[in-house]
């Protein structure tokens, strides 16, 4: 495990877009796993700046994403491809349809879930996933308790999630139960894990999920075992970690 000191949400962000960068300008046709959330916002405005200036080219990239909520179709504001295509994908020359995100209007849950773990195998799995983490340690939508052998799932969003996310919405009640998430086995089958956090409120959980017992309890905890995995992190998040 790699960890990499950063000072502050923007240094953060300028290191883990370093790293992006040079994985895309290393390997033009690199899969990379995206994450939605307030954690990578800077990061992706930063690749949109270095496109913008002629640094990156990600016209042979292909990205997959590692969760959309159940039931809101993806012109729907709160949802993740939407959340992808106006913080990212149409400032950027990604093809649209390189960018994989579950299809959360899909009625058969199961069918989408087998859809999505084969668009992961098709495009010969992922090389950079960036994850964010939840309050409780989950990565994606793998909440506590889940098991760590699972693909993509339809999986029951925990109480402190909801609470997370209802900022984006209007009331708690709008925030989905459901959301289809892709599962830890094809996290860890990632070639390289890049972890970001920010603020005082993530400290506790990364020092739980690195420090502590790798169990299902603390989804995140998983990653002590990848072997190659770098967590950047502002000072606030590493406090507890020193
Ligand atoms: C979203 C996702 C989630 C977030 C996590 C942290 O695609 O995978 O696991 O990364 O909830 O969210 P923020 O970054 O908003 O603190």
């Amino acid at each position: 495990m790699m960890i990499i000191r950063a000072q502050s949400y923007d240094d953060m962000s300028r290191k883990a877009a370093n790293i992006i960068s040079a994985q895309v300008i290393l390997h033009p046709a690199s899969v990379l796993g995206l994450a939605t959330g307030s954690s990578p916002l800077g990061t992706y405005r930063l690749l949109i700046d270095r496109h913008r200036k002629g640094d990156l080219d990600f016209s042979a990239v292909k990205s997959v994403n590692l969760d959309e909520y159940q039931g809101l179709a993806p012109d729907s504001p709160q949802s993740y491809r939407y959340f992808m295509r106006h913080n990212l994908f149409q400032h950027i020359n990604i093809r649209p349809e390189n960018t994989y995100i579950p299809n959360g209007l899909e009625a058969d849950a199961q069918a989408e879930c087998k859809r999505y773990d084969g668009v992961i195998d098709d495009a010969g799995g992922i090389d950079l996933q960036l994850l964010g983490i939840g309050h409780n340690g989950h990565i994606g939508f793998n909440e506590p308790g889940g098991a760590f052998e699972k693909g993509t799932h339809l999986v029951a969003l925990s109480d402190s999630t909801i609470e997370a996310n209802k900022r984006f919405f209007d009331s708690e009640a709008d925030v989905p139960r459901h959301a289809y998430t892709m599962g830890i086995r094809s996290i860890m089958h990632a070639r390289r894990i890049v972890l970001i956090a920010s603020g005082k409120d993530k400290a506790q959980i990364i020092q739980k999920a690195l420090r502590g017992p790798i169990t299902p309890a603390v989804p995140a905890s998983v990653l002590q075992l990848h072997g190659n995995f770098t967590l950047v992190a502002d000072e606030d998040a590493l406090f507890l970690l020193r």
